[in-house]
C-alpha cells in the first residue's frame, strides 16, 4: 500500500530523516514509534505531500505520492499533531465546512458528518463550540474531519498526545474499528506502550532512521529474547555462574539482589535445556523465569545501543 524508500530531509544542517525506509501493508494498523524529535513529523508531512524531500522516494497504491502529490493528497486522512483553532464553530459547522470543501452539501453533508460524529462517538457533542472540547475529543472531531471524504489510508501524528487515560482508550477503540472497517492506518507516537494494544505491525524510527520495524508477533517475540532470565539459586551461585558463562546463548550475566540475571538468546527449548545443565551439574536452582518485559525495554535496548554492548560479567 505505501512503501518509502530511503527518505532524507536536512533542515540548516540538522539531518531530521536520515534513509528512512518503511512498508506498510493494506489493512494494516502500523504503529510508527520514536522519540520526541526522531523524524516522524516530518516523515508524515512528506507521505501527505506537505513537505518534499531532499532524497528518497514515496510510492502510495502503486504511484509515485512525490510526483503526483495533488492526486495522492485525496486519498489520505490526516490528522495532524497541532489542532487549528476555528473560532465560534460548533461542531456541525465545523464538518460541514469541511464536507462543503469536499464538494458535499445539504442532505448528504449532514447525513455523512452524522454518521462520523457517531462513529467518534461525538454525536451528542454536534452543538458545542469547538474551542470548548477537551483535547481528546479535539482530536476525535479532527479524526471525523479526516475522514469525510473516506479515504482509504488514515494518518494520525500522536493522536492520543495529552489526553487522559480514558480518551486514549476510546480512540484506540475507534481507531481499531476503522481498521477492521478496511482502512490502512499509520498513527504515530513516542510511548511505545500505547501502540502494542492496538496495533498490527510497528516500525521504530530514531534519528530520522528506521532500526527495528516488523509484525507485531515478531517484535513481541524479539521482546522476549531481549528479556532477561531471572534465575535464583539456593546455594553454589559461584557454580552456576561459571556454568551459565559456558552457554554460548548467554551473553551478559549479572546480579540483581538475589537473581542471578542473564541476558539469554534462546528459544523456549534451549531455556529448558539451560536448566537441566544446572540442575545436573548439582545447583540447587530455585527459580528460574523469563523477566515480562514491554516494548519500552526494546525499544531502550535499541537506541542504546553502546549500552547493551557492555558485557557485564558479575559482582564479584
Ligand atoms: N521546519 C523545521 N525547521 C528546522 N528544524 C526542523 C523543522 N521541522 C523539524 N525540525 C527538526 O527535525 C527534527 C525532527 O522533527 P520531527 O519530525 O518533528 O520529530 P518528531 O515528530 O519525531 O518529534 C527535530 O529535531 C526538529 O527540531
Ligand atoms: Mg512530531
Amino acid at each position: 500500500m505505501l512503501k518509502i524508500h530511503g527518505l532524507k530531509k536536512k533542515f540548516g544542517n540538522f539531518q531530521a530523516l536520515n534513509g528512512l525506509d518503511m512498508e506498510i501493508e493494506e489493512g494494516a494498523l502500523y504503529g510508527f514509534v520514536g522519540p520526541n524529535g526522531a523524524g516522524k513529523t516530518t516523515a508524515i508531512r512528506i507521505v501527505t505531500g506537505l513537505l518534499l524531500p531532499d532524497e528518497g522516494t514515496v510510492e502510495l497504491a502503486g504511484r509515485d505520492a512525490l510526483k503526483y502529490r495533488e492526486e495522492v493528497k485525496t486519498e489520505f486522512g490526516y490528522v495532524p499533531d497541532e489542532f487549528g483553532m476555528y473560532d465560534n464553530l460548533k461542531v456541525w459547522e465545523y464538518m460541514e465546512f469541511f464536507a462543503s470543501c469536499y464538494g458535499m452539501s445539504g442532505l448528504v453533508a449532514r447525513k455523512r458528518c452524522t454518521e462520523l460524529l457517531e462513529q467518534v462517538r461525538l454525536d451528542d457533542r454536534a452543538d458545542a463550540f469547538v474551542d470548548s472540547l477537551s483535547r481528546g475529543m479535539k482530536q476525535r472531531l479532527c479524526l471525523a474531519r479526516a475522514l469525510i471524504h473516506d479515504p482509504k489510508f488514515l494518518v494520525l501524528d500522536e493522536p492520543t498526545s495529552g489526553m487522559d487515560p480514558r480518551n486514549r482508550m476510546e480512540f484506540k477503540e475507534v481507531l481499531k474499528e476503522l481498521c477492521a472497517e478496511g482502512k490502512t492506518i499509520l498513527v504515530s507516537s513516542h510511548i511505545l506502550s500505547e501502540l502494542s494494544q492496538m496495533c498490527t505491525d510497528i516500525g521504530i524510527i530514531d534519528a530520522g532512521k528506521i532500526v527495528l520495524s516488523g509484525s507485531m508477533w515478531e517484535i513481541l517475540q524479539k521482546v522476549n529474547d531481549s528479556n532477561p532470565l531471572l534465575i535464583k539459586v539456593y546455594d553454589r551461585r559461584e557454580e552456576a555462574i561459571r556454568l551459565l558463562r559456558q552457554d554460548p546463548a548467554v551473553k551478559t550475566i549479572s546480579i540483581r539482589e538475589e537473581d542471578i540475571m542473564v541476558q539469554f538468546h534462546g528459544d523456549y527449548e534451549a531455556e529448558a535445556y539451560l536448566l537441566k545443565r544446572l540442575v545436573d551439574g548439582g545447583i540447587p536452582v530455585s527459580g528460574f523465569i523469563r523477566e515480562q518485559g514491554d516494548l519500552e525495554s526494546i525499544f531502550m535496548q535499541i537506541t542504546n545501543r553502546e549500552k547493551g554492548k557492555v558485557v557485564l560479567t558479575s559482582e564479584e
